[in-house]
């Protein structure tokens, strides 16, 4: 049973443990961000920061995820890049910006999890012309624009439809550009890629990629132009174009049974894909109501803020998290890193929340991230988002005894809730690993001399570093912990007692 008052558990109030807390080496610099992936569309919200004040300066400058900062590092091409730039003529119009990161095809540095199952048999079974309800990216482009633009060309005239790697429905696209909406011709670019280099063998992938007469580059061609005047009803029809000519090539290996196959042979999803379908979630759902997040109680424990997809991964990463395990987030907001769990590694995920906005955005990603996973092909774990308080809900308790990782994004929790979170704790399975961005207990120093009977004493903690640009709230790097669950420690406490 979980303990939540604050008694001490008699069987652990023996002699001192030794604790082992060790300090990882910090981990390998990640790639940097792709600028066109880490859309300007999306806006995620920040929480205040424990900053100092020399620190707090920086500390407003926006993530990558927020405003994409201007980038001078060369950038890698991926090989669908390579192989168009290998041709590219003078005119800029080819430069294929929408490439800005390699795609690994097939490649994992992780080891396979041959449990996963990538492929939703629904989704490649659909019949043809089946409606599901979803948001497409023509829901979200702005009256104000439309209207704008409807003076220059037919409001229908604006629209293209996208077919996505399954026997899915389309979705719709309303070619119309402004600061704040999703780009559509760069989001058709950036998933017409990633579908060819993921879903494609190299040599199925040629009619797409040949740097001549390549699909890809026409179509990235088309949007370049298309940029530079988007009222231009020839470009808009030349985009629009590309797009139908990319959707009937993408037919031939729908039907033929090849991306079926392809993704029967695969056992795990490429970073890049996992974030893209992220992204066009949270795009559609939490970025036109990102403000009513805003914590308006002041109450600290519900100021929000997100772990972003590099960070979440590189946690799942570390835990070894596979698809038949369970996650759980306690404080999941919106959702985020419990859907990227069951998309990324395909496991079971639980989240809990209290927050009634957060709660209602979750509910409204839980959704839309099915109807895309269905858009996309793609069969992922379940996700189980409750509301309620995490130290007094039983569905999430009981979620908490079978889980291998669980996420606790504890950053602005107060020294209380700290306390309290780890007489959640006690139940959970040995091994189980508990990643938190602050230490359950001050200092080390402060651990040491604690009563002997702490129950946070039976966990081995790790301390790690996680890299600027990794959460919503603030630039800089920053710590974050993984304690384990050791079983051994309370066996010894009972030997002795
Ligand atoms: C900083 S956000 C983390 C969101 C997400 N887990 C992430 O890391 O990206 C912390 C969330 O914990 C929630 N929270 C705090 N105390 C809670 C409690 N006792 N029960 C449920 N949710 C709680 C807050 O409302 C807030 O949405």
């Amino acid at each position: 049973m979980f303990n939540f008052g604050a008694k001490p558990n008699p069987k652990i109030a023996v002699v001192p443990p030794k604790i082992r807390v060790e300090k990882a080496p910090p981990a390998k610099k990640p790639q940097p961000l792709p600028s066109k992936i880490a859309s300007k569309t999306v806006q995620r919200p920040q929480v205040p920061t424990r900053t100092s004040p020399a620190k707090s300066r920086s500390a407003t400058a926006t993530p990558d995820r927020l405003e994409p900062r201007k980038r001078k590092a060369v950038r890698q091409k991926s090989p669908v890049q390579q192989r168009i730039e290998s041709d590219s003529d003078d005119d800029d119009v080819d430069s294929p910006a929408s490439f800005d990161e390699p795609i690994k095809r097939h490649k994992s540095d992780r080891p396979p999890d041959l449990n996963r199952k990538l492929r939703s048999e629904k989704a490649f079974s659909e019949e043809d012309g089946v409606v599901f309800p979803m948001i497409h990216a023509a829901d979200i482009a702005s009256t104000s624009r439309k209207s704008k633009l409807v003076t220059a060309v037919e409001e229908k005239n604006v629209t293209v439809e996208l077919r996505y790697p399954s026997a899915s429905q389309r979705e719709r696209y309303d070619l119309v550009f402004g600061k704040e909406q999703i780009d559509p011709a760069q989001e058709i670019c950036d998933v017409a890629e990633i579908v060819t280099s993921i879903y494609l063998t190299e040599e199925e992938a040629l009619p797409f990629t040949d740097p001549n007469s390549g699909i890809i580059r026409k179509l990235v061609r088309a949007k370049n132009l298309l940029s530079r005047d988007s009222r231009n009803k020839e470009l808009l029809n030349g985009f629009k174009d590309a797009v139908d000519v990319y959707n009937k090539a993408l037919e031939v290996p729908l039907k033929n049974g090849s991306l079926a196959k392809n993704l029967d042979s695969m056992h795990y999803l490429p970073y890049d894909m996992v974030r893209l379908i992220l992204r066009q979630v949270y795009d559609r759902v939490v970025s036109p109501q990102v403000d009513t997040l805003k914590n308006k109680k002041e109450n600290k424990e519900n100021t929000y803020g997100e772990l972003l997809p590099p960070f979440v991964s590189k946690i799942f990463e570390e835990t070894h998290l596979k698809s038949d395990q369970v996650f759980v987030d306690l404080g999941s907001g919106v959702g985020n890193v419990v859907l990227q769990a069951a998309l990324e590694i395909g496991c079971e995920g639980w989240g809990c929340e209290m927050m009634p906005n957060a709660c209602d955005l979750a509910d409204a990603q839980e959704k839309e991230f099915a109807a895309r996973c269905r858009l996309w092909g793609i069969r992922t774990g379940d996700v189980r988002l409750v509301r309620g308080d995490f130290m007094q809900n039983t569905a999430i308790h009981e979620a908490m005894r079978r889980a291998d990782v669980i996420l606790v994004n504890n950053e602005v929790f107060g020294s209380m809730l700290n306390r309290d979170l780890i007489h959640l704790f006690l139940d959970v399975k040995d091994g189980c690993k508990v990643v938190h961005l602050q230490p359950f207990v001050g200092s080390d120093d402060k651990m040491k001399s604690r009563t002997l009977n702490d129950p946070v004493n039976l966990f081995d903690r790790i301390e790690k570093q996680y890299f600027e640009n990794w959460v919503s709230w603030k630039f800089e790097s920053g710590n974050y912990y993984i304690s384990t669950k050791n079983d051994r420690r309370l066996k010894e406490f009972e030997h002795l007692g």
